[in-house]
C-alpha cells in the first residue's frame, strides 16, 4: 500500500500542511526541528493510534489547539481509501472512513500499515520490557485489528484487580474481597490467555525473519535470537530478570504454545492462586501477559547488557526488518506491503550497513526517509526528494 496524500492540520509545529506523495521512495530533507519527525510520527499514528516519541496525546496537538486533525488517501491495490483522525484534548479521539460517519478510533486499526524505524528504537534493546511487550502488541494489532479489543479488556480488568490487591494491602481484606477477587482472575485468565496465545504464535512468526536480517544486515557471524518468557513459567523480577520462584516445573515456551486459549486460561487460574498469597503481601498483580518479556540474544548472549553499540542498532533494525516481513506474508493483508518509515536512522549507522538496509528496503512498495542533511542518504535510495521548511513543504500546500 502507500500513502497518496497527507494533511494535518494543527498537528504538532503544523498549522497547516499538505504532502503528496507516491509509490517508491521519497526523501524528506530538512534541516533539524523543522518538522520532518512531526510528518512521520503522524502517519505512525494512524496507523497505531500512539506516537513512538510520547506516551499521551497532549504533545501532538499544536500548542494551544483543542484538537488536531490527521487525514490521509491510502491507495492498496486498485483500492483507494481517506482515513480521517481526529485527536481530541479532553474527549475521545474519533476516525472516519471514506468520509462516513465517525467511528471509535480504535475501528481504523489494521487499514494504514506502517513500519517505522527511529532512533528511539534503541529502547527495544535497551530499555525495560515494556518496550518489547509493546512492540508485539503494536504489530498484533496491526496484524489482527481486534486484538485491540483483547488489550484494552485486558488493561481493564487489571486496573481493577490492582485496585484490589491494592486494599487488601492495607489489610482489609475480608471474605467479599476475596471473591471478588475470584471473578477478577477469571475475567484476567481469559483476556490474558488470548493475549498470551496471539503473542506466542507472533513471536514464532518473527523469529527466522528476525535472525535472517539480522544476518543480512551484518557479516552473519552471530545469531540473532528471540524467547518469549511468561510469568506463567515463574514470576519474573522488575527488569524481566529469572525467575523469583517457581510452584512446580515450569513448562517451556515451546510447551505452552502448544496450548489453546482455554488451556492457557487455565494455567493463568492456577498461576494466580500459587502466587495469591505474594500478590496481597505485594498489593500488585504479578503473573500475566503485562508482566512477561521478550527476550533478544545475541549468539549465546542475551543483547540486552551485552551487545555493542553497532549490534544493538543492528538488532533493532532487524525487529522492525522482521515486522515488515511478517506483515508482507500475513494471510489477511493478501501480500500487501506495509509503508517503511525510516525516520533519521541513517544518520546512525556506518556506510556499510547504510548501504545494506538501503538495499534492503528500497524494493518496498513506499518507503518514506527523513535526513537533516543529503549526505546521509545513500545512492540506493534514489528517489523523490522532498524539502521541508517553516511551516510547510517546499512548492506545495
Ligand atoms: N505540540 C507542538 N506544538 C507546536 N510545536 C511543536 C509541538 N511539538 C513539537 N513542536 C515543534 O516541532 C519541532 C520538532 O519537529 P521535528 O521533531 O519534526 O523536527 P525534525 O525535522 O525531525 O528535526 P531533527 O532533524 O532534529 O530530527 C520543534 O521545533 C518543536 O518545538
Ligand atoms: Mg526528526
Amino acid at each position: 500500500m502507500y500513502l497518496e496524500h497527507l494533511s494535518l492540520t494543527d498537528f504538532r509545529s503544523y498549522a497547516q500542511v499538505d504532502l503528496k506523495l507516491g509509490p517508491g521512495v521519497t526523501v524528506l530533507v530538512g534541516s533539524n526541528g523543522i518538522g520532518k519527525t512531526n510528518l512521520m510520527e503522524a502517519i505512525g499514528y494512524l496507523a497505531t493510534l500512539s506516537s513512538h516519541r510520547v506516551s499521551t496525546d497532549a504533545p501532538l496537538l499544536r500548542f494551544g489547539a483543542e484538537r488536531a486533525m490527521i487525514r490521509a488517501k491510502l491507495v492498496r491495490g486498485e483500492q483507494s481509501t481517506v482515513l480521517e483522525l481526529e485527536i481530541n484534548a479532553g474527549r475521545a479521539n474519533r476516525g472516519r472512513i471514506n468520509r462516513s460517519n465517525p467511528v471509535r478510533a480504535r475501528d481504523i486499526l489494521g487499514i494504514c500499515q506502517t513500519v517505522l524505524f527511529a532512533p528511539e528504537d534503541l529502547v527495544l534493546v535497551k530499555g525495560d520490557p515494556s518496550n518489547r511487550r509493546r512492540f508485539l502488541d503494536e504489530l498484533l494489532v496491526s496484524l489482527v485489528p481486534r486484538h485491540a479489543a483483547t488489550r484494552s479488556d485486558y488493561d481493564r480488568v487489571l486496573k481493577q484487580r490492582n485496585a484490589l490487591l491494592k486494599s487488601s494491602r492495607a489489610g482489609k481484606f475480608t471474605a467479599g474481597h476475596e471473591a471478588t477477587l475470584d471473578v477478577w482472575d477469571q475475567h484476567m485468565a481469559r483476556a490474558g490467555a488470548e493475549l498470551l496465545h496471539a503473542r506466542l504464535e507472533l513471536v514464532e512468526r518473527l523469529r527466522p525473519h528476525l535472525n535472517s536480517a539480522y544476518a543480512q544486515l551484518t557479516d552473519g557471524s552471530k545469531e540473532a535470537g528471540a524467547v518469549y518468557r511468561s510469568t506463567i513459567q515463574g514470576v519474573l523480577d522488575d527488569d524481566g530478570g529469572p525467575a523469583e520462584y517457581r510452584t512446580e516445573p515450569s513448562p517451556s515456551v515451546d510447551d505452552l504454545r502448544l496450548l489453546s486459549v482455554d488451556e492457557l486460561t487455565e494455567r493463568y487460574i492456577q498461576a494466580f492462586a500459587a502466587s495469591r498469597k505474594k500478590e496481597l503481601e505485594r498489593g500488585i498483580s504479578l503473573v500475566g501477559p503485562h508482566r512477561d518479556e521478550l527476550e533478544l540474544t545475541l549468539g549465546q548472549a542475551p543483547a540486552k547488557g551485552y551487545a555493542s553499540h553497532g549490534e544493538t542498532w543492528s538488532m533493532c533494525l532487524s525487529l522492525r526488518l522482521a515486522s515488515y516481513y511478517v506483515m508482507l506474508d500475513d494471510a489477511r493483508t493478501g501480500g500487501t506491503a506495509p509503508i517503511l518509515i525510516l525516520d533519521d536512522v541513517f544518520a546512525e549507522l556506518d556506510v556499510q550497513r547504510r548501504r545494506k538496509l538501503a538495499a534492503i528496503v528500497a524494493g518496498a512498495e513506499q518507503v518514506l526517509v527523513t535526513a537533516a542533511v543529503d549526505a546521509d542518504i545513500p545512492e540506493e535510495l534514489a528517489g523523490r526528494r522532498v524539502t521541508v521548511v517553516p511551516g510547510g513543504i517546499d512548492g506545495e500546500g
